[in-house]
């Protein structure tokens, strides 16, 4: 996969809120294509494997059981520099500190429940997208 591609998820806040489309929305507008989408659930597993990087942290668990408590929306997004333009556009984990216009500073509610995933690197944008894509999804 080329390293203009990053991968994100509608987190369930999001699905919950109904602000899927309106998050879909900022996104088309900042001028990704979607490449890869889809409404899936993580299991517990998947997701104590998908955030296992954190698994020491004190906010592990809570982190799993809300990112497993209902659907997410998921997809592979590209557009040049990926990675950095996405992480700019979702703003900071904690929505206090998100600069304005950001989706989190929009629609997350605290930074545990903070709305929407970026990856943080082109190499963990390729192993996300591979967790949740098999190459025949990605278009
Ligand atoms: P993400 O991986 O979801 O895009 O978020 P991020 O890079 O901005 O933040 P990261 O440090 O990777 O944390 C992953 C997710 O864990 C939850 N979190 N809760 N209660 C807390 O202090 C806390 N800190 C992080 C958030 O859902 C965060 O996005
Ligand atoms: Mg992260």
């Amino acid at each position: 996969m080329a390293t203009n591609r990053t991968f994100t998820m509608l987190k369930p806040d999001s699905v919950e809120k109904g602000n899927t489309g309106a998050i879909l929305e900022k996104i088309n507008s900042a001028g990704f294509r979607i490449i890869a989408m889809k409404l899936t659930q993580m299991s517990i597993d998947e997701a104590r494997n998908f955030y296992s990087i954190h698994k020491e942290r004190p906010f592990f668990n809570d982190l799993v059981s809300y990112m497993t408590r209902g659907p997410i929306v998921a997809a592979v997004l590209e557009k040049e520099d990926a990675v950095n333009e996405f992480r700019t556009l979702i703003g900071s984990t904690d929505p206090t500190a998100a600069a304005e216009g950001t989706i989190r500073n929009l629609f997350a509610s605290s930074i545990s429940e903070n709305a929407i995933h970026g990856s943080d690197s082109d190499e963990n944008a390729l192993i996300e997208s591979r967790f949740h894509f098999s190459e025949e999804e990605m278009f």
